[in-house]
């Protein structure tokens, strides 16, 4: 998936004809707002962002502006912190989850080391936290507030739960931080640079907040079942780290329940093995690839965009709204 706009084929032509206008406009700003004469980072900070990506972020920040003026150049430079604080989180992540491959490129780390990796994606933080300098103090709070809940939300992730948290909410919530706090500013920064009165901001905030988690869960579904030519990411990722997914922790609950089956327990020693990688990886990604719980996880990811659609229903009905119900199916029922 290589255009955002392929997210909502049946928008109305003028209005998808001045969106991509001003995605065009959001990529020239990225590159400007990167732009540096060091020599190392003119070419480390450029590798994931030449590599290709969505622009979901982006997208849905003018998709937000549509309901105000989103001819502002203001709104374009919220789409493009948010796009370049989404690209920072990729370079750390990358390293933390020791990936070799995103965007269908070798990841920094493999191609520099890991210092490399996350110096430039401090760096790119610290190009977008000038950016948001420029859109005033309520763009810098939000930004602050969203960084330090993508911190959070990797390091519960990192750390796990606590015996007596549930399993389950835990993992919720560091989706909730990890990923849907940035869509979440994503929309209502673009509501709020368009001039949108606060209740229209304060929709997207809540919209964000339900299809981000719905997106980090069809992601889960993703790293089992994505043709890695398409997602541009190498599947299994996450199991070879040992990173918990809602499929391992719906695996894992139903090994200890009354239901549990001599193939569920099959694969649960499969999963605490496959961080060795190899056969014991191939064979554990084939089982949960096939496992029940990868459609639970599919089911909940749908459940959730439907109370995020209903959310949007708080919104007049444009066609930017109309755009917003089809991005919200593409995000959930995505092969990338
Ligand atoms: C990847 O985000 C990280 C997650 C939060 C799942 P995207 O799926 O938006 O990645 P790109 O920007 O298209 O590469
Ligand atoms: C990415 O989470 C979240 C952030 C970058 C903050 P994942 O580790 O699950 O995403 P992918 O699968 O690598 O894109
Ligand atoms: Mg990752
Ligand atoms: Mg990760």
């Amino acid at each position: 998936m290589r255009s955002s706009l392929a997210l909502v084929p049946d928008a109305d032509d003028a209005f998808s004809a001045s969106v991509t206008e001003r995605l065009d406009a959001v990529e020239s700003r990225i590159r400007e707002v990167v732009a540096t004469s060091d020599d190392m980072v003119r070419w480390t900070a450029r590798h994931l962002l030449d590599a290709g990506g969505k622009r979901v972020r982006p997208l849905l920040t003018l998709l937000a502006g549509s309901f105000g003026d989103m001819s502002r150049d203001a709104v374009i430079d919220a789409a493009v912190l948010v796009e370049l604080t989404h690209l920072a989180t990729l370079y750390h992540d990358d390293v933390m989850d020791d990936a070799p491959t995103r965007r269908g490129a070798r990841t920094a780390h493999e191609v520099w080391s890991n210092s490399v990796a996350i110096l430039t994606g401090d760096f790119l933080f610290a190009r977008a936290s000038a950016l948001s300098s420029t859109l005033g103090p309520e763009a810098v709070l939000i930004h602050a507030e969203t960084f330090e809940r993508l911190c959070l939300g990797q390091l519960h992730e990192t750390v796990g739960p606590s015996p007596e948290d549930d399993p389950f909410a835990h993992y919720l919530s560091v989706l909730a931080d990890k990923t849907a706090s940035l869509i979440a500013s994503a929309g209502r920064l673009g509501a709020l640079q368009a001039g949108c009165d606060p209740a229209v901001a304060d929709v997207f905030a809540r919209y964000g907040e339900k299809v981000g988690v719905a997106f980090q869960l069809a992601d889960d579904v993703l790293d089992l079942r994505s043709d890695p030519e398409t997602s541009g990411k190498a599947p299994g990722t996450d199991l070879k780290e040992g990173v918990p997914t809602m499929p391992t922790l719906l695996v894992r609950r139903r090994a200890v329940s009354p239901e549990a089956d001599p193939r569920t327990g099959r694969l649960v020693s499969l999963l605490d093995a496959a961080r060795d990688g190899g056969p014991v990886l191939d064979e554990a990604l084939a089982l949960l690839r096939e496992d029940e719980a990868v459609e639970e996880t599919a089911a909940m990811a749908r459940s959730l965009g439907a109370e995020a659609v209903a959310i949007l229903e708080d919104l007049p009905a444009t066609p930017g709204r109309a755009a917003l119900i089809d991005f919200t199916h593409a995000l959930i029922d995505r092969a990338a």
